[in-house]
């Protein structure tokens, strides 16, 4: 059993809560994106306040290498969490310095500490023992609220885990395992729809889904690579070329339930990729100028050289969302294709409405966090499905049954009448 908050001893009056949190979000520029996980993290946070318990915040921020780098300062995202709090919210920098063993004890009863980013130290994605002693002294026990990052080994969350007593796990992620977890018996038919990039990761995950799917159904880079393990020509379209052998082996193994696109939305990939994005989370959309012509060809024909797929076209939408429909269960990850830009968003929304649909006639639908979660937002859709997951990598994990790392070390704890003691 993974203990949560209610197994923590109960007196918690004034004691140092390290609460290891993922806010690791989208930002455009300065501005802060989408706050799902900021705002999914605030029970918990009120629950230690209620209790007097100090919570001191860790978490990482995009991929900066082992030193500080202003660009992925957790500092702007203080402000966020205090405005959409209404707490009081200290932010203290570097992570893992005296300065902030020193904040951690001054911390004032009611107030909130954010911790600056923990990849600014090598230590942290390496899991260094020296890291993970100085983190651990910050707190007097640890609470695991980071789905997002639970299948990272790393010193704030596995190391953690594997030190701290007693350890918990946090609301949010108490809710992401109760709502992945339903899927372990999913009601049937049970439908999967991956797309996206990743696809050695997702066709791992796969491999082991064809026995408890009826129905995958595969977009983006992913179905590239299984229409050219078909047989098919993809044209400029990206291919996962290592890939190929094992995407065959899988046609070859579950074909009839393994549903590929039928048609695609093509364009020149130079016109494509020379012009800047769309603007999705926040901010105004920026107008698009370039002169890409999207066409559809049927999967059959094969897509030109000179072109490459961006989405997938009107019959595949249509296809899939009558598979998606008629689900008892759905589970999906990664986008139909390049939905960042308006002309390629229509697969990928397609697919959010028929989730959404598929909710209302009674189905579980558990969308994987990531891109397709913002594609879910970008439809207005998210209250719409059963549950969209704040961590893309760790929800898949836990879907394919893999143990996740941050998690392991808590379940071996000994709990007396249903509590931890100091
Ligand atoms: C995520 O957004 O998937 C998590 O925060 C993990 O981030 P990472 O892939 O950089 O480890």
């Amino acid at each position: 059993m993974i203990p949560s908050l209610g197994c923590l001893p109960d007196d918690l009056q004034g004691k140092r809560a390290l609460v290891r949190v993922d806010f690791n979000i989208p930002r455009s520029g300065a501005d802060v994106g989408d706050t799902t996980r900021i705002e999914r993290t605030i029970p918990t946070i009120r629950w230690l306040l209620d209790r007097g318990a100090r919570p001191i915040l860790l978490s990482h921020l995009g991929r900066p290498r082992g030193f500080p780098d202003p660009v992925h300062s957790l500092a702007g995202v203080a402000g966020t969490l205090a405005s959409m709090s209404g707490l009081p919210v200290r932010f203290v920098a570097p992570c893992d310095g005296p300065e902030a063993l020193e904040a951690s004890h001054d911390l004032e009863p009611g107030r909130v500490m954010l911790l600056e980013n923990t990849r600014f130290s090598r230590g942290e994605t390496e899991n260094s023992p020296t890291m993970v002693r100085r983190l651990a002294q910050l707190g007097e026990f640890l609470v695991l609220d980071a789905f997002g990052s639970l299948h990272r080994e790393h010193a704030s969350t596995a190391g953690l885990a594997s030190t701290m007593r007693p350890a918990v796990v946090g609301l949010l992620v108490q809710r992401e395992l109760e709502a992945l977890r339903s899927l372990d018996e999913p009601p049937l038919p049970f439908v999967v729809a991956f797309g996206g990039a990743k696809a050695a990761d997702k066709i791992m995950l796969l491999e082991s889904l064809i026995d408890r799917a009826d129905r995958l159904l595969l977009g983006g880079i992913v179905a590239n690579t299984f229409l050219r393990a078909a047989g098919l020509e993809t044209g400029g379209s990206v291919v996962s070329e290592s890939e190929i052998p094992r995407a065959r082996d899988l046609l070859q193994k579950a074909g009839d339930k393994i549903s590929l696109p039928v048609d695609l939305i093509v364009a020149s990939p130079l016109a494509v990729r020379n012009r800047p994005a769309d603007e999705l989370y926040g901010g105004k959309r920026k107008p698009e100028k370039e002169k890409v012509r999207p066409r559809t060809v049927l999967c059959a024909e094969g897509v030109p050289d000179d072109l490459a797929a961006f989405d997938i076209g009107a019959r595949t939408r249509q296809l899939f969302g009558g598979e998606i429909r008629q689900a008892r269960s759905f589970f999906w990850n990664g986008p139909m294709g390049m939905f960042e830009r308006k002309k390629f968003a229509s697969g990928t929304l397609s697919v959010a409405r028929a989730a959404a649909e598929a909710t209302r006639d009674k189905a579980l639908t558990v969308i994987g966090g990531g891109d397709s979660a913002a594609a879910v937002q970008l439809a207005g859709l998210a209250s719409a499905v059963s549950h969209v997951s704040t961590g893309g990598g760790a929800s898949m994990e836990l879907i394919a049954g893999s143990t996740l790392p941050g998690l392991a070390p808590l379940a071996e704890q000994e709990l007396r009448d249903g509590k931890l003691t100091w």
